[in-house]
């Protein structure tokens, strides 16, 4: 592959929020999965694993991952409990950008920050898989702290590219990851591995979402200045 073809994969690349229900071939999707494996790993441990959801369990858990939703709907947090949690405040500096993300996102939704409603709709768009035919849970191992978590975001990332490369589109999940007890209901997981989040993976619809385009930093600010 040239340089320029990797260069188009890479930038073609946006999270996908609303997909077509066509399903995914068994064997294309074993093919992403398995180019995820192409990934360094710390010490080749490949301290992670992947659920795969696909047809009747992916309708099942999509069901109950909504219902806990609604169930927990006015209580703070969303009555989850997360393997890691995700109360963490964005530290200054980095909530200006999320918060640039929200603002795309519900513009071109056209949901008013106001309409709680419509967010809460927003909120069960993900546990819809956004329309998915196809969700991954991914789980790290405990015991390797922060380098279990960083190459797994390595795995995703190659799959995210190669399901790119494959005209298929991807959506990485942090909420796929606040209710761990129905996700290890549903995959036999050791319990030293820890639920991270989700992806949902499946066709590009042509709705307006899959148009927005989240900012480029310029590498200028993420690159460190030499002290002299
Ligand atoms: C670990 C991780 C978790 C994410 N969680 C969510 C999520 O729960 N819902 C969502 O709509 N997007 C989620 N995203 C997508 C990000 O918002 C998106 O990657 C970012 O805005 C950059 O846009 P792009 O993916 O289109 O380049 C997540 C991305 C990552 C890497």
């Amino acid at each position: 592959m040239s340089f320029a073809e990797f260069e188009s994969i890479a930038t073609a690349r946006r999270s996908t929020r609303d997909f077509l229900a066509d399903p995914v071939d068994q064997k294309l999707l074993e093919q992403i999965l398995e180019l995820g494996i192409t990934a360094p790993s710390w010490s080749n441990t490949r301290p992670f694993m992947v659920g795969v959801a696909t047809g009747e369990q992916r309708d099942r858990i999509s069901e109950k991952l909504v219902s806990r939703l609604r169930a927990n709907a006015n209580e703070p947090g969303m009555g989850n409990s997360p393997d890691f949690t995700h109360e963490i405040p964005y530290p200054a500096g980095l909530v200006e950008r999320s918060q640039r993300v929200g603002k795309g996102i519900y513009d071109t939704l056209g949901i008013d920050r106001a309409d709680k409603e419509s967010r809460f709709r927003f909120l069960e768009r993900n546990y819809e898989f956004f329309g998915a035919p196809v969700a991954l849970f991914f789980f790290t191992h405990r015991g390797l702290d922060h380098f279990g978590t960083l190459d797994l975001g390595l795995y995703m990332e190659n799959v995210m590219l190669a399901a790119q490369a494959a005209g298929l589109g991807t959506c990485a999940q942090g909420y796929l990851g606040n209710y761990p007890d129905i996700i290890k209901e549903e995959f036999d997981v050791p319990a030293e591995y820890a639920l991270v989040c989700g992806m949902s993976l499946g066709y590009p619809s042509h709705h307006p979402i899959n148009g927005w385009k989240a900012e480029r930093l310029p590498l200028q600010e993420l690159t460190a200045k030499p002290k002299n």
